[in-house]
């Protein structure tokens, strides 16, 4: 295979894909078209610089363009790169001790009680700036090398001032120096730290306060609304500020028990509404009238092993909604940078079907980030982020578990990783 680490003013193409998938649509995919995978056999995308020019089939493809440098990609599906619209990525420390707690039966909450977020909340405040990035940079490399070529990243381990804008700064960081597109969230509202544990509208008003200095380094402001974190009216006044700043809005809803926040998701019109547990099928209507895209993370289910119920995915899907898929990676419910392991997740323990998962991970989690006109698929005009896979049909990508299929990844039009390798660890 012929590659190349810096990017140029080539033509270049990827020829000969068993399997072209190119996920796209003028808006996230819903209902019946969810199931619809678009894709082109013998399939050839070309790209000039950071964005696509032009695909169809190879034959065609080869007409139509004088390409300069081709990359061979018979007997291999290429495909958008993989879209991670939903992670905790910079924090300290792993809680793995805990896990073995919950292996024995603890359950989230208990833990919730005892440590936890809290947990996690101590080591990320005792950590430096240069320590957090550092972690982070090796966790977004992990991603690279899993096919994740866009991910958003919140805050929300600090919880306070001084913290949250630690951790904010990090993610700028990473933003200017590590190729795969970051898109920031405020999440100061995650939970309540110790020392206003007897205070919550004390610390809600602390995070209100906060929003015009975290406004210009996010694009988003997020909360959990849940019992164990904020009540939809606390979350409704942070919400509110936020949208003041001009900041989009994402919310964890529904992730312990009903409390609301799906409904409310749609009454502020945000972006995405994350976990989905216990949604109401009411809040499943508003959020498909309002276009309120659902995030599931079918990873926290499997990680968290509290099967307490059947997660209503299917009665989603027939509302109407639009579905994406996140890893939510975190500590305490979801421990893999892999979004290959959250569609593996999302056919076995959502039943949902190859093309809705392979749609949820590309073109649906684009917009879940308000990007959907940059990336998450394949055509014209969009970025040129692509994976090569090492397989030649696309079902084998989640029916053979386990393992990582991502052979090529290119990035704004620079490969940055051959043959399962990383190339290129910085912007060229
Ligand atoms: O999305 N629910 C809140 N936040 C995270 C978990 C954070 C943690 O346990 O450290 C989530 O699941
Ligand atoms: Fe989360």
């Amino acid at each position: 295979m012929n590659d190349s680490t810096k990017q140029d003013s080539s033509i270049w193409a990827v020829v000969n894909a068993s399997e072209l998938i190119t996920a796209h649509a003028s808006s996230p995919k819903s209902g019946e078209a969810l199931s619809r995978l678009d894709l082109i056999k013998d399939g050839a995308v070309v790209f000039k610089g950071d964005k696509i020019i032009d695909l169809g089939t190879t034959g065609d493809i080869i007409k139509r363009h004088q390409i300069e440098k081709i990359i061979d990609a018979s007997g291999h599906v290429v495909m958008p790169g993989l879209v991670d619209p939903h992670t905790h990525l910079v924090h300290m420390g792993s809680r793995h001790e805990e896990y073995e707690y919950k292996i024995a039966g603890k359950s989230y909450v208990d833990l919730h009680k005892i440590g936890g977020i809290r947990y996690t909340v101590g080591m990320t405040r005792g950590a430096s700036e240069e320590e957090l990035y550092e972690k982070a940079l090796r966790d977004l490399d992990i991603m690279l090398l899993y096919g994740t070529t866009t991910v958003e990243v919140k805050s929300g381990y600090g919880l306070d001032r001084e913290n949250e804008l630690k951790l904010l700064r990090v993610a700028k960081r990473l933003q200017e120096n590590h190729p795969i597109d970051i898109v920031s969230t405020f999440l100061g509202a995650h939970t309540v730290p110790e020392e206003y544990k007897e205070n919550k509208d004390g610390y809600v008003q602390l995070v209100r306060d906060m929003l015009e200095e975290v406004a210009p380094l996010v694009d988003f402001c997020d909360v959990w609304c849940d019992g164990l974190g904020f009540s939809v009216d606390q979350c409704r006044g942070i919400l509110g500020d936020a949208k003041k700043q001009g900041l989009k809005l994402k919310l964890h809803v529904e992730q312990t028990g009903w409390s609301g926040g799906g409904e409310l998701s749609a009454e502020m019109k945000a972006v995405s509404a994350d976990h989905l547990d216990f949604l109401s099928p009411a809040a499943m209507t508003q959020m498909a009238v309002q276009g309120v895209v659902g995030i599931l993370l079918p990873g926290v289910t499997y990680h968290l092993l509290e099967f307490k119920k059947e997660i209503p995915v299917k009665a989603m899907i027939d509302s109407g909604m639009a579905l994406a898929l996140a890893t939510d990676y975190n500590p305490g419910t979801c421990r893999t940078q892999s979004m290959q392991a959250i569609l593996e997740a999302a056919c076995r323990l959502y039943r949902m079907n190859y093309a809705q998962a392979i749609n949820a991970a590309t073109l649906n989690a684009a917009y879940a980030l308000g990007r959907g006109d940059l990336v998450g698929s394949l055509a014209p005009g969009k970025q040129a982020d692509l994976i090569i896979l090492n397989c030649a049909e696309h079902g084998e990508m989640i029916n053979n578990f386990g393992i990582n299929h991502v052979q090529t990844v290119i990035k704004k039009g620079n490969v940055l990783v051959s043959n399962g390798q990383r190339i290129a660890t910085v912007k060229a």
